[in-house]
């Protein structure tokens, strides 16, 4: 069934929980009801916008003049299965955690260093989501869509994606053109387990790990670093780590020699944008009700009824001092609604 709502609050609707209204917000729960939803004048005349779980949203005002448009497609199938491996295909409102544990519980491996990560199917393979050494793109194995414009369904199969770090074809040449309505994963049966990010593998048990051991660590480090949801509003990560040229970061070494750096390829390198931040003091400062987040100066935080513009600038004031500083320019992770 359709839902459609007038100047509804969002506050729970997105994970800074800060106090914004929608214009309208709609939620469609077929394929179907997404169409006819296309051809209407609500969604012909106004602005709208696809969410999910809005964990990667800034709302940069406190009204959004159009239409939220949320997907509460569910369900769980097996598309394909053999002796090794099982392609599922699974809703774009289904939340993507409660997946991962489907996953682990089942004995199928590939989600599991994506524990914990907050979010639904659907933006999983828009943004790309990643963590512990892992991307969705890694298990992705189609997207289901509907085109905007027409309301024809398009299936992309994972190249044509162009899946990047934090970005997909969804993000770029055809934003605003598509809308997710299902993910297919491929998972497999005798997993292979990725331990060696980070302080992964020290945060496991000796001996024989399995993915429910994997997924219990991964959400343990996640909780120690970034805040709970329901305790305080943030975005996860704001910005994304800057891939740089490999000179820069030799040259930025002489004078930051203990600068942590992730080999991309020959010619460039990623650097922790939370120690950037951090080195230039940044950790616990705040604008109005926005804050740094003590523990993860990546993420930055709705510690006491922020509002949209504390957010816009305390983001403005890191990007100027890192680039001012290093010479870098960060770019936010989260995407900025207008
Ligand atoms: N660091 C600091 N100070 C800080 C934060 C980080 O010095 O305040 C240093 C850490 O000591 C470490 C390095 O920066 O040497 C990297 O930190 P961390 O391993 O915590 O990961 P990250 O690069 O900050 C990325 C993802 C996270 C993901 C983790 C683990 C991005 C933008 N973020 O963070 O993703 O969980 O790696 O894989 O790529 C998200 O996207 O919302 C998210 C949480």
């Amino acid at each position: 069934m359709i839902k459609v709502k007038e100047n509804y609050s969002i506050k729970e609707l997105h994970t800074f929980r800060m106090p914004v209204y929608a214009r309208w917000f709609v939620e469609y729960e077929t394929v179907d009801e997404l169409r006819s939803l296309l051809q209407s004048d609500l969604l012909k005349q106004n602005k709208f916008l696809p969410i999910g779980g809005g964990s990667n949203l800034l709302f940069v005002r406190e009204r959004y003049e159009g239409v939220l448009l949320h997907s509460a497609i569910k369900g769980i199938s097996i598309l394909q299965e053999t002796e090794s491996e099982v392609v599922v295909k699974v809703g774009a409102g289904i939340v993507w955690d409660d997946f991962v544990a489907y996953c682990v519980s089942q004995g199928w491996g590939g989600a599991e260093n994506l524990s914990y990560i907050p979010g639904e199917v659907g933006a999983s393979a828009v943004q790309n989501i990643g963590a512990y050494g892992v991307e969705v793109k890694d298990i992705i194995h189609e997207v289901e869509t509907v085109e905007i414009a027409t309301g024809a369904t398009r299936v992309f199969q994972n190249p044509e994606c162009e899946y990047g770090y934090r970005s997909s074809i969804f993000k770029h040449e055809l934003k605003g053109k598509y809308i997710v309505t299902a993910v297919s994963y491929r998972l497999q049966k005798t997993p292979t387990l990725h331990l060696d990010y980070g302080n992964l593998r020290n945060s496991l048990p000796e001996g024989d790990i399995t993915l429910a051991d994997v997924r219990e660590a991964v959400i343990g480090i996640r909780r120690s670093k970034l805040p709970e949801p329901d305790e305080c509003g943030s975005a996860g990560s704001f910005f994304m780590n800057p891939v740089i040229p490999v000179e820069q970061y030799e040259r930025l070494k002489t004078t930051y020699p203990d600068m942590p750096h992730y080999v991309v390829d020959e010619t460039h390198v990623k650097v922790p944008a939370g120690w950037l931040i951090d080195r230039c003091g940044w950790k616990g400062k705040s604008v109005g009700g926005a804050a740094v987040y003590e523990k993860q100066c990546l993420v930055l935080v709705n510690k006491h009824n922020a509002l949209p513009s504390d957010v816009v600038t305390l983001a403005e004031m890191i990007r100027q001092s890192v680039q001012e500083t290093y010479g870098i320019t960060i770019n936010p992770e989260v995407n900025y609604i207008e």
